[in-house]
């Protein structure tokens, strides 16, 4: 029986939910309306760029594929990995990987003959081949390892500064990780990303006073560097060593000019604690921060660098406590902060992960693996590399170069550079926190590619 006896609305028990449900949908429908009318008034000049962008982008995030061709059995192996994997066990791609001997070299590291050279530049064919050679301007293999990249805004140029490994490589004792002598730190320059020109070395090693931290039997890795537009000074902060990792320090070093000389102020062990795999990260506001593997390597510590970037300031939080990670690039997007971390495996490769915070300094979510494509054991070892830098794209907002070092432990100075497209979008593959049921973080992937360049339109700022 009716409760209501109008004669236009008649209302029936449980209606009134009916009709705060056709309230609802009438709201939702003025909703849409308003933002299809706000989309049609958008300009014409920049809805071409929003398909232009797509165009661009689409590119990079094409998923590619990866396959291996095991060679057949040999006899002969290398002693050095025979003795890593033992008499019996079968080898694995990654005891492939590191032994020097093995069939499957080349495919890791290709030879000479095809190395990325920009004195054959016809201006077409500016690809990038991750682990391939990559030649300076003068035809030489850069040798900027565990680097970064800064852009000098006023010169518009890119700085890539990097461990300078080309000596030999050797073991310090039996049980001493494969090392080569500081040489020192590397700086190549360019416009385009591509074709890069050797500056020399920046921050050279010291040759005659044992006790000096640069001296060669030491170890410098990891150098950064950022500008400060305060003290209109260069600022390196770098990984600095004993022969057994035990001094777990960092260095810090200055420059008038973003192509040195250096000048290497000292080190010390930050906040008191040991400090290995580290980055430091520039915020927009200016302020910069310093991040370290720390504890053993079983958590990352994190702190605000003082104004001049030449020290560190009280604070410090703890994150990603007991996830042992290492290899720290940090980057931010729309206000949320991104960083790509590897596993602590020496020079041999491991699963990255990808982390985010609202807060630079914490607390901070691991998001899972970002790689994508080339196959299981590509995503499962970074694609046979380990994270070092990552660089924004002016132009394609959302859209970073991941770049990483493959390492070769036999020959550390032919290590090579994978540097791939990154890409922030998406629903994160372990969301760990929520808002209204929307998983809170974007979903950072990193796509594989053999060959792949920077789409046009990649510099020009588009807000
Ligand atoms: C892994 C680190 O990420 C590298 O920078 C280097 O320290 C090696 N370990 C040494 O084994």
């Amino acid at each position: 029986m009716a409760v209501n006896s109008h004669p236009l609305v008649r209302v029936f028990p449980g209606s009134r939910c009916s009709l705060l449900l056709v309230m609802w949908g009438l709201l939702g429908c003025i909703i849409m309306f308003y933002f299809y009318s706000t989309i049609q008034h958008q300009s014409k000049g920049e809805r071409q760029i929003g398909l232009n962008y797509l165009a661009m982008t689409r590119e990079l995030e094409e998923v590619e594929e990866e396959y291996f061709h095991f060679p057949s059995p040999r006899g002969k192996r290398s002693p050095r990995a025979f003795k890593r994997r033992g008499p019996r066990k079968p080898p694995s791609v990654i005891d492939e990987f590191l032994d020097e001997s093995s069939d499957l070299r080349p495919f890791f590291f290709p030879d000479h003959k095809t190395a990325i050279d920009p004195r054959k530049d016809d201006d077409v064919n500016r690809y990038l081949y991750p682990g391939r050679l990559w030649l300076d301007t003068e035809g030489n293999p850069i040798q900027a390892h565990g680097g970064g990249i800064l852009f000098d805004e006023r010169k518009e140029t890119f700085y890539w500064y990097g461990e300078n490994k080309d000596g030999p490589t050797y073991h310090a004792h039996s049980k001493g990780a494969a090392r080569v002598d500081i040489i020192g730190v590397s700086c190549y320059s360019s416009k385009d990303l591509w074709t890069w020109r050797n500056e020399g070395v920046v921050l050279p090693g010291e040759e005659t006073n044992l006790t000096h931290d640069l001296h060669r039997t030491n170890v410098l890795e990891r150098p950064k560097v950022i500008y400060n537009d305060k003290t209109d000074r260069y600022v390196m902060w770098m990984h600095i060593d004993d022969v057994n990792y035990t001094k777990a320090s960092v260095g810090v070093a200055v420059s008038d000019s973003p192509t040195g000389p250096f000048e290497y102020l000292y080190s010390k062990r930050p906040h008191g604690f040991e400090s290995r795999d580290m980055t430091i990260f520039k915020d927009n506001d200016g302020k910069a921060y310093l991040i370290y593997s720390s504890e053993d390597n079983s958590e990352l510590h994190i702190g605000p660098l003082t104004d001049d970037y030449l020290d560190l300031t009280n604070e410090m939080r703890r994150i990603l406590v007991g996830q042992h990670r290492e290899a720290p690039a940090l980057f931010k997007y729309q206000g949320t902060y991104y960083m790509i971390t590897s596993g602590c495996t020496g020079w041999a490769p491991n699963r990255a992960l990808a982390h985010a915070a609202e807060s630079i300094m914490g607390p901070w979510e691991t998001m899972g693996n970002p790689c994508v494509g080339g196959n299981k054991i590509f995503r499962m070892t970074t694609f046979f590399s380990q994270s070092t830098f990552v660089v924004p794209l002016p132009g394609l907002p959302g859209s970073f170069i991941f770049m990483a070092d493959r390492w070769n432990p036999s020959e550390l100075r032919d290590s090579r550079y994978v540097w791939l497209p990154l890409r922030v979008g998406g629903v994160a593959d372990e969301p760990l926190e929520y808002n209204f049921g929307f998983p809170l973080w974007s979903r950072v992937s990193i796509y594989w590619h053999r060959k792949w360049r920077l789409p046009d339109g990649w510099r020009n700022v588009q807000t």
